[in-house]
């Protein structure tokens, strides 16, 4: 076998839960450790650890990607009542995903994974559809009441400089309900949109946004505002890649993507970037399609798969079943720590491997070997042949063997 590349710089590994937990080690040490020599600041985000640790090992892990620039990440539980008993925590942990966009302030970009023999549900779609997620404020970082009796609901904003606050009546409440308090930043805003016409260059697609601002006369407006002052700057650069920035309301800009050819990045608001982007990868195949990566305005990168931890499988896995789960996402994630660590580091000898591991992941598939989730929505071939996790992930590893002995 060849010299293990090596990789200059630090990745930071945040580890994860249930199954996708099961699958990171496997990946690690059948298709990494064997060819990579990496210098590795890995932190246990399992839920465990983030109980013993009152949270704080995902603050840590957020600040060593803001020091090394490149982090890869697991799937994660966010915990809820149930996962409080499961795992008898101290508390309900918050989201780790959303403590680390809050901290690097990102936007998250989703692609799918593309393979011949896997055709999109949307038979219009020729091309990936990336969708741009702004990773900040929202219904993610809100606080919530709930109201048990009648009472006055208002919105208040008090001025540092003590002047006047200013004063909306939300709701008088003749009986119980709930309220809740949003925000966003300009700032933050401006950062997405920069990110996201800097993201739509790069790739040299053209650039939506979409947002409900009929409605949401101020909130909303702001980002159609702000992404429209924006486009003005990239004016220049778009029309010599041949892109456009185009803007439409929320439903327009779904009912659009259905008849689209692909070839878009689709800007969303925090909430639609996180449904719109399940919908995308189950109609491109399978959730365990689609990558992801946060990228911070100073230009960190955190890389991650779209799914969350698989828990039903793991419930399997836990009881000695085998798993046909679907570690594709994941080891994109992977590859692309790696290609952008190659990337910052001047050496290509990295990208070049992580370019020839997901060649070989995609050749596997396309060769009929595959998970459950992706045999249903395949061509049907008589080369298909359903595996389980481990069985998948040698083949890779054999077809990955080949490429660099
Ligand atoms: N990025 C993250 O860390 C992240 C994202 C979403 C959910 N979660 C967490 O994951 C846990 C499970 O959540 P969920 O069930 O809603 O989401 P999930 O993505 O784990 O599963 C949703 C569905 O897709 C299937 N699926 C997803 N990934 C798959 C894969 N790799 N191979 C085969 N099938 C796959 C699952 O079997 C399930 O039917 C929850 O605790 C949630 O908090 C984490």
């Amino acid at each position: 076998m060849s010299k293990k590349v090596h990789v200059k710089g630090t990745l930071v590994e945040l580890d994860g839960d249930e199954m996708t937990r099961v699958m990171w080690k496997m990946v690690k040490e059948k298709l990494l450790l064997p060819y990579v020599d990496m210098e590795i600041e890995y932190f246990d985000l399992g839920l465990p650890n983030r109980d013993k640790t009152y949270d704080r090992v995902t603050l840590e892990a957020a600040e060593a990607i803001k020091k090394h620039w490149v982090g890869v990440k697991c799937a994660t539980i966010t915990p809820n009542k149930d996962r409080i008993k499961e795992y008898n925590l101290k508390k309900e942990w918050p989201s780790p995903n959303g403590t680390l966009r809050a901290v690097l302030d990102g936007t998250i970009f989703r692609s799918p994974i593309l393979v011949s023999n896997i055709l999109p549900t949307v038979k219009a779609w020729k091309k990936p559809i990336h969708i741009g997620r702004h990773a900040y404020g929202d219904v993610y970082k809100n606080q919530e009441i709930r109201v048990e009796q009648p009472g006055t609901a208002e919105l208040v904003f008090s001025p540092a400089d003590g002047s006047a606050p200013t004063k909306r009546l939300v709701h008088e409440f003749k009986g119980p309900g709930i309220l809740q308090g949003i925000h966003n930043t300009d700032d933050s805003i401006r950062k997405f949109a920069k990110a996201c016409f800097t993201y739509a260059l790069d790739q040299k697609v053209d650039l939506w946004f979409s947002d409900k601002d009929t409605i949401s006369k101020t909130y909303d407006s702001r980002f159609t505002q702000i992404f429209r002052e924006e486009s003005e700057n990239w004016k220049t650069e778009f029309e010599q890649a041949h892109i456009t920035y185009f803007f439409t309301l929320i439903d327009d800009a779904v009912a659009r993507i259905m008849r689209s050819e692909g070839g878009i990045l689709w800007a969303c608001k925090n909430y639609d970037g996180d449904v719109m982007s399940d919908m995308l990868g189950s109609a491109y195949g399978s959730l365990a399609m689609m990558s992801s990566v946060l990228v911070s305005p100073s230009g960190q990168f955190e890389y991650e798969a779209a799914h969350g931890t698989v828990q039903k499988h793991y419930y399997k896995h836990l009881k000695g079943e085998k798993t046909s789960s679907n570690p594709m996402a994941l080891i994109f994630a992977w590859t692309g720590a790696l290609k952008k660590r190659g990337e910052l580091d001047k050496t290509p000898d990295v990208v070049a491997f992580a370019q020839q591991l997901e060649n070989a992941a995609l050749e596997t598939v396309q060769s009929g070997v595959m998970t459950g989730d992706l045999v249903k929505v395949a061509v049907p071939s008589s080369n298909n042949k359903v595996v389980y996790t481990e069985e998948f992930v040698d083949a890779i590893a054999a077809n990955l063997r080949r490429k660099i002995d």
